[in-house]
C-alpha cells in the first residue's frame, strides 16, 4: 500500500489546523469527531490562541507539535491554507485533508496549483480541497464534519460530492448498506479517483469501492486502474448533458455525449454503473457481500406464484432469462413441495412452504452444479414467522459450503419482514423489499463478471500497418492548410492501416475519368473531390451506377457544373472514380476524440437507425475483437445483422475486425484525427466481407 496515502486515510497522528473551541465551527466539529467516533492516534489541535480543545492539548503551529504527525486536516480560511501547507510540509506531514473551500470551484485554479505544487515539494499529497474529510469504521476514524462513522460494512465509498457523501453516510443506516471507509475528494487537485481505486483495492477492509463521480479529469488512468482492480466497483455518474454536439463537423460528432462516453468507459473498465442513487445502494449492497456470478443458471425459490412471475420477468429485462432446471434438480425439489408445487424454476413450493422446506431446498440447490446465482423469495403468510425463514436460508446457503457463488433473498411483507430481511444483511445476505431488486441485483454480479471477463481481452493489433504512409497523407493536408481530409485521402489513411476501402482514384480531366473508370471496371460511382463542399450529394455532386464511357463524359461535365452552382468559388481537386460496391447493409463506424478519455469508436447501423434513433454505441479505443462483436450485439437494431426478411446473417467477423482496426487507428492517430466517419460501410453475407465506401477525417488543430 502506498505509505504516504495510508499516513493520508490511515493516519496514526491528526493534527487539526484551524481547530476551534467555539461549537459549530468546522474546526470545532472535526476534533470532536475524533473524540466522538474513538479515535485511538494522536489529536494535535492547532491554534494560535487556545491552550487546549475538548481535553486535548492546544499547538500555536503545526511545527510546535512533538510528535510525529502524520495528517493534517486544514479548516483554516483559504487565504491561510498555502501558509498552513507550508507549515506541515517543514513538519514532515504526509498528507493534507483540506476540507476549505475557495480554490478551483470558485475559478482560483492558480492557488489550487501553487497549493499541489507546494505540497507536492514536501512530498505530500492533499485530499481536496472543498471536501467534507475521511472516515473509516475500522480505524475509528471520522476526519470530517459528516456527523457520525456509516453503518459498519465492507463496502467504501468516494465521492465527489461532500454534500452527498454525508447524505449517504446517515441514509446507510436506513438503508442498511454498510461502509467501511467514506472518502471526499472535492476538488481532486491531486488525489484523484484512480489513486482510491488503486489504494482501495488493497485495502483489506475494503470489498467494493463505489464512487459519486461528476467528471474525471483523467479518462485513462481511471480505466486502467479499474481494469487492474480486483475488487467490483460500481459508480454513479451524474451531469449527463451532451457535450461538443453543436460544434462538431462530423456525423459521429454530433452523436457523441458525454453520458454515452462515459457509459462505454465504465462498461470497458468492468465498473458497474448505477441508474440513481437507489441503485447505487442496492448495487454496493450486493457487490459488497456477494461474489460475482459466473454462469447464466439462476434457480429462484419461492413460496408465492406471484412474487415468482415477477422475478421472471426481472431476469429477463436485466439479462438472466429463466431456463427450466434440469430434471435431477427437479426430481429432488418435488420431495420439499406438495403436489400442486412446481419444481420448474421458478420453484414455487406454495404457501404452504415453512422453515424446513426453505432450508432443505436453499441448502440443495445453492450446492447444485447447475445452479450458478440462486435467489430466494418469500411472501409473508399467517403460517410462517420471517425470522425462522431467514435462519432457515441462511443455515441452508452456510451448510452448503459453497462460497464462491452469489444468493439474494426478497421478502414481500411487513414489519417482521423488514426485520428479518435487516437480520439477513447483517448476516451477509443481501436482502430487498421487492423480488424484482432481488433479480437485479443478481443480474448486477453476473453482468459485472462479464465486463471484468470482457475487460481482460487484449486490444487488436492489425497486421501489414504503414502509419508513416498514413502520416504523410496527413502532413500533405496541414501543408495545404486543410483542416480536413478529402475523401480520397481519408481513404489512403484508411487503407494504410488495413482498412476495407472501395478503390479510388482521383480525375482532374475528362479523359483521365474514363482511363480510370476503365480501370476499375464499370459500374462506378462518381463525386466531386473538394475541400469547400463536404456535403457532395445536397451539391447534386455525385453520380452512382455509371455504366460505361459516355456517361462517364456526361457525369464528369455535370458534377463540375453542380459544384460550382452549389459554392461558385469552391475549390475543386477533381473527381473521384469510385468502385461501385453492391448494395448490402448499411452501417457507420466513426471516432471523435473525447476530452477526457481520447479517441473514441462509435458504431450503429446506417440511414434512419442514426438518423433518426440516434441508435449508435461507443467505445474508447483501442478495443479487442471481443469487445467489438459486442457493440454489433449492443444497438437496438441489432437483429438486423443478424439476417432479417430471408436476408442471410450478415458478416459480423469482418465487421468486428474493421471496428478494432478502426480502433487502433484513431488511437494510433489520435494527435492527427480530430473526428471521422466511414459513412457509409457495407455489410455483406457472412464470409463476404465489408467495404468502406465513403470516408471523412476532420484533423486535431496544431
Ligand atoms: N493556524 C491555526 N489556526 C488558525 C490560524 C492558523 N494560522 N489562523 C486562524 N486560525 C483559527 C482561527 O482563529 C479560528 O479559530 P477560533 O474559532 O478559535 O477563532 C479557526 O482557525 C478557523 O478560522 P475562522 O477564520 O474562524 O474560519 P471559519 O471557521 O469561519 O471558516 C472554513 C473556515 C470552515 C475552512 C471556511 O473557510 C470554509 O472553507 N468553509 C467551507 C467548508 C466546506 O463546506 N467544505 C466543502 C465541503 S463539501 C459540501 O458541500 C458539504
Amino acid at each position: 500500500m502506498d505509505p504516504i496515502l495510508s499516513g493520508l486515510l490511515k493516519p496514526k497522528s491528526i493534527a487539526i489546523i484551524g481547530a476551534s473551541s467555539t461549537p459549530g465551527k468546522i474546526g470545532h466539529t472535526v476534533v470532536k469527531n475524533l473524540l466522538d467516533s474513538g479515535y485511538e492516534g494522536g489529536v494535535y489541535p492547532i491554534n494560535p490562541k487556545d491552550e487546549e480543545i475538548m481535553g486535548f492539548k492546544c499547538y500555536r503551529n503545526v511545527k510546535d507539535v512533538p510528535y510525529v504527525v502524520d495528517a493534517a486536516v486544514i479548516t483554516v480560511p483559504a487565504k491561510l491554507v498555502l501558509e498552513v501547507t507550508r507549515d506541515c510540509g517543514e513538519k514532515g506531514v504526509k498528507g493534507l485533508i483540506i476540507i476549505t473551500s475557495g480554490f478551483a470551484e470558485v475559478g482560483d485554479h492558480e492557488t489550487e496549483e501553487a497549493l499541489v505544487e507546494l505540497a507536492h515539494s514536501y512530498g505530500m499529497r492533499i485530499l481536496g480541497p472543498n471536501i467534507v474529510g475521511t472516515l473509516s469504521n475500522s480505524d475509528n476514524l471520522n476526519a470530517s464534519f459528516a456527523p457520525f462513522l456509516p453503518l459498519n460494512g465492507k463496502a467504501s465509498l468516494v465521492s465527489q460530492s461532500g454534500a452527498l457523501l454525508i447524505a449517504m453516510d446517515a441514509a446507510s443506516f436506513v438503508r442498511r448498506v454498510g461502509f467501511d471507509k467514506m472518502i471526499s475528494i472535492g476538488n481532486m487537485s491531486d488525489v484523484n479517483f484512480s489513486d482510491m481505486i488503486a489504494y482501495l483495492n488493497e485495502d483489506p477492509d475494503t470489498s467494493c469501492i463505489s464512487l459519486y463521480v461528476e467528471g474525471l479529469k483523467d479518462g485513462p488512468r481511471f480505466i486502467e486502474e479499474a481494469r487492474k482492480a480486483t475488487k467490483p466497483i460500481v459508480v454513479l455518474k451524474s451531469g449527463t448533458s451532451a457535450h461538443g454536439a453543436a460544434a462538431a463537423a462530423s456525423h459521429t460528432g454530433s452523436l457523441a455525449g458525454a453520458a454515452k462516453i462515459y457509459g462505454a468507459a465504465f462498461r470497458q473498465a468492468g465498473v458497474s454503473q448505477a441508474d440513481d442513487l437507489n441503485d447505487l445502494f442496492d448495487r454496493t449492497l450486493v457487490l459488497s457481500l456477494q461474489p460475482r456470478m459466473t454462469g447464466d443458471n439462476l434457480l429462484v425459490l419461492t413460496n408465492g406464484g406471484g412474487v415468482g412471475v415477477l422475478a421472471t420477468d426481472a431476469a429477463e429485462k436485466y439479462g438472466l432469462p429463466m431456463k427450466f432446471a434440469p430434471a435431477d434438480v427437479q426430481e429432488e425439489l418435488k420431495k420439499h413441495m406438495p403436489e400442486f408445487g412446481s419444481a420448474k424454476n421458478p420453484v414455487d413450493m406454495t404457501g404452504m412452504a415453512g422453515n424446513d422446506w426453505y432450508y432443505t431446498t436453499t441448502k440443495f440447490s445453492y450446492a447444485h452444479s447447475w445452479v450458478d446465482g440462486l435467489v430466494v423469495l418469500y411472501c409473508e403468510t399467517a403460517m410462517t414467522d420471517p425470522q425462522g425463514i431467514a435462519e432457515s436460508i441462511y443455515k441452508g446457503v452456510h451448510e452448503s459450503g459453497v462460497t464462491d457463488k452469489p444468493v439474494t433473498v426478497s421478502f414481500v411483507g411487513g414489519e417482521r419482514s423488514d426485520k428479518a430481511m435487516a437480520w439477513l444483511v447483517e448476516n451477509g445476505i443481501p436482502a430487498y423489499g421487492a423480488p424484482d431488486l432481488a433479480v437485479k441485483a443478481m443480474g448486477t454480479l453476473r453482468e459485472d463478471a462479464r465486463m471484468v471477463e470482457m475487460s481482460r481481452s487484449s486490444a487488436f493489433l492489425p497486421e501489414n500497418v504503414d502509419s508513416a504512409k498514413a502520416r504523410k497523407v496527413i502532413a500533405g493536408a496541414r501543408a495545404n492548410g486543410r483542416a480536413a481530409l478529402t475523401e480520397i485521402e481519408a481513404k489512403q489513411v484508411f487503407a494504410a492501416y488495413g482498412m476495407p476501402v472501395t478503390g479510388t482514384e482521383l480525375a482532374t480531366s475528362e479523359e483521365e475519368a474514363v482511363k480510370f473508370a476503365a480501370q476499375i471496371g464499370y459500374p462506378v460511382v462518381m463525386k466531386i473531390v473538394s475541400p469547400d463542399i463536404l456535403h457532395k450529394s445536397d451539391a447534386g455532386a455525385v453520380k452512382v451506377n455509371i455504366k460505361d464511357e459516355k456517361m462517364v463524359r456526361e457525369a464528369y461535365k455535370t458534377i463540375l457544373d453542380n459544384s460550382l452552382n452549389y459554392k461558385a468559388d469552391a475549390f475543386i481537386d477533381g473527381v473521384a472514380i469510385q468502385e461501385m460496391a453492391p448494395w448490402a447493409t448499411e452501417v457507420i463506424v466513426g471516432s471523435v476524440n473525447d476530452s477526457t478519455f481520447g479517441p473514441t469508436v462509435m458504431f450503429g447501423l446506417g440511414g434512419i437507425f442514426v438518423e433518426v434513433l440516434k441508435d449508435v454505441t461507443f467505445r474508447v479505443a483501442p478495443i479487442s475483437v471481443e469487445e467489438a462483436f459486442t457493440m454489433q450485439g449492443e444497438i437496438k437494431s441489432a437483429a438486423i445483422l443478424h439476417g432479417v426478411r430471408g436476408d442471410g446473417p450478415r458478416d459480423k467477423t469482418a465487421l468486428a475486425k474493421v471496428l478494432a482496426t478502426y480502433a487502433y487507428m484513431i488511437h494510433d492517430l489520435k494527435d492527427e484525427i480530430a473526428e471521422s466517419d466511414a459513412n457509409p460501410v457495407i455489410v455483406y453475407e457472412e464470409g463476404k466481407g465489408v467495404k468502406v465506401v465513403d470516408a471523412r477525417i476532420i484533423l486535431t488543430k496544431k
